[in-house]
């Protein structure tokens, strides 16, 4: 098809794709413990029923943790086949009183549609269907879509199924639609991705609660023991200061700070943490923050020493590091600097690889020029991310000849994983628009 039968095609059915994206984004599947996981078998089911509906061979498939779809076209004599990867499973929503409007009602404001799961991922989803749609009868590729059902919460299961099904999935080219576009109106092609480490570090100072008055000033009590522990992981500059992580500058572009500043929400007055350029800091070099901490609430906290408390540790890992390295780091860090004789117990939550994609070549061509099109002749930007996708590096192993093309639906306004989240409607009809050609080009490059 040419590209403006693909332009047509898309423009009429925009519509629909936007319509099946809200029912998706209603469906509230959150694979994380503790949740009601028959949403998630909904959300497969209604995943597979659309993917039926393209015309693919479809099957939900789960290897003990969470179902993933897998839709299957063979490909024309001598045309490549293109794995299409996504995740229907969504972050919780954290605080309700913080979003602006129900996270599973989609509604659109000012150009963008809001609710959990709208961008991170179901749009990816949605992108991919899109793609399908507008070729009808006439895909010039063969088609594999996979879309993983527990993505947010580690995609534990994820190996043992892409290795159960290796031969249904085997393919020349794999989209990932789960990142992000460089700005509104300036697409990206993802080309490393940082690695994880999310850990607990427990401090016990007492085997009991004592009165704070009585034995302050002599007993120590676990939450600042803790708040110094946690205070070592820095510089003052705000760098790691863990010994043996993997840091490195030389990101291929920069961010400008004021940009920046605007779409991470700093607070009047507060400063960045770390040296170097931001895009080294968010792309190549180690992150570290405190996610959450066990310890009294401040409401209905007596005036005791508490005896011990337990954070929540999140390691962000440089491509080139490596997760079961950088985790026997930051666990000798946290022994060697225990306050006053802390007892210090460090326990793995989920770990995964970072990596980097070489982005050279017929099918990475393919792509920058399907968007330069989709974005009416802005050429995409490489960039890094400073999140994890940490499957990209198993996908690198098992099918180490397929060019891997990290794309997605993101812009810098997102909010993924926060309250209200959104997607750029503007911006979702190019991605769609892009992966329609980014299929016809892979065809073309494919048959040269
Ligand atoms: N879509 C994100 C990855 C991402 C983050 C892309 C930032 C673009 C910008 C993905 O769904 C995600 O959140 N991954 C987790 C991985 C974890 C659960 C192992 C992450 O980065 O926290
Ligand atoms: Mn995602």
């Amino acid at each position: 098809m040419s590209e403006s039968d693909l332009r047509a095609a898309l423009a009429r059915e925009l519509p629909g794709v936007r319509a099946d994206l809200e029912r998706l984004v209603r469906i509230p599947g959150i694979a994380f413990e503790g949740f009601d996981h028959a949403h998630v078998e909904r959300s497969a089911a209604a995943v597979a029923e659309l993917l039926r509906d393209c015309g693919l061979e479809v099957r939900i498939v789960r290897s003990g943790g969470q179902p993933a779809v897998i839709g299957t076209k063979a490909a024309p004599p001598d045309a490549p086949t293109v794995l299409l990867y996504a995740h229907h499973d969504v972050q919780p929503v954290g605080d309700l009183s913080l979003w602006e409007s129900d996270p599973f009602e989609p509604v659109e404001r000012d150009g963008r549609l809001y609710g959990r799961g709208a961008a991170d991922d179901k749009a990816g989803i949605m992108a991919h269907i899109a793609a399908l749609r507008a070729f009808g009868d006439s895909l010039p590729v063969g088609i594999v879509l996979f879309i993983e059902g527990e993505e947010e919460y580690g995609s534990d299961s994820l190996v043992r199924l892409l290795a159960e099904h290796r031969d249904e999935i085997t393919s020349d080219v794999i989209v990932i639609a789960d990142s992000t576009n460089w700005d509104i109106g300036m697409p990206a092609l993802t080309t490393s991705l940082r690695g994880i480490v999310n850990c607990f570090v427990e401090v016990r100072m007492l085997e009991h609660a004592v009165h704070s008055g009585m034995f302050g000033g002599a007993v120590p009590d676990a939450l600042t023991a803790l708040a110094r522990l946690i205070a070592t992981l820095h510089d003052d500059a705000g760098n790691v200061a863990v010994d043996g992580l993997v840091s490195r500058g030389g990101a291929p572009v920069d961010y400008p700070e004021d940009r920046f500043r605007v779409e991470a929400g700093l607070a009047e007055g507060v400063q960045f943490i770390g040296t170097d350029r931001i895009t080294d800091r968010l792309w190549t070099k180690p992150a570290l923050a405190v996610l959450g901490i066990d310890a009294p609430a401040t409401g209905e906290a007596p005036n005791a020493l508490v005896p011990s408390a337990k954070a929540k540790l999140s390691l962000r890992l440089a491509p080139g590091d490596d997760p079961k390295r950088a985790y026997a780091a930051l666990r000798a860090h946290l022994g060697a600097h225990a306050p006053w004789g802390a007892q210090v117990s460090v326990t793995l939550e989920h770990d995964g690889d970072p990596c980097r994609i070489d982005a050279s070549g017929p099918m990475f061509d393919a792509a920058r020029s399907a968007f330069r099109a989709a974005w009416d002749g802005t050429d995409p930007v490489d960039i890094g991310i400073g999140g994890s996708i940490p499957f990209i590096a198993t996908f690198q192993e098992m099918f180490p000849r397929a060019a891997i093309l990290v794309t997605g639906v993101e812009d810098p306004y997102a909010r993924a994983h926060g309250p209200n989240e959104s997607l750029h409607l503007g911006e979702f009809a190019r991605v769609c628009l892009a992966e329609a050609l980014l299929l016809r080009n892979v065809a073309a490059a494919g048959r040269d």
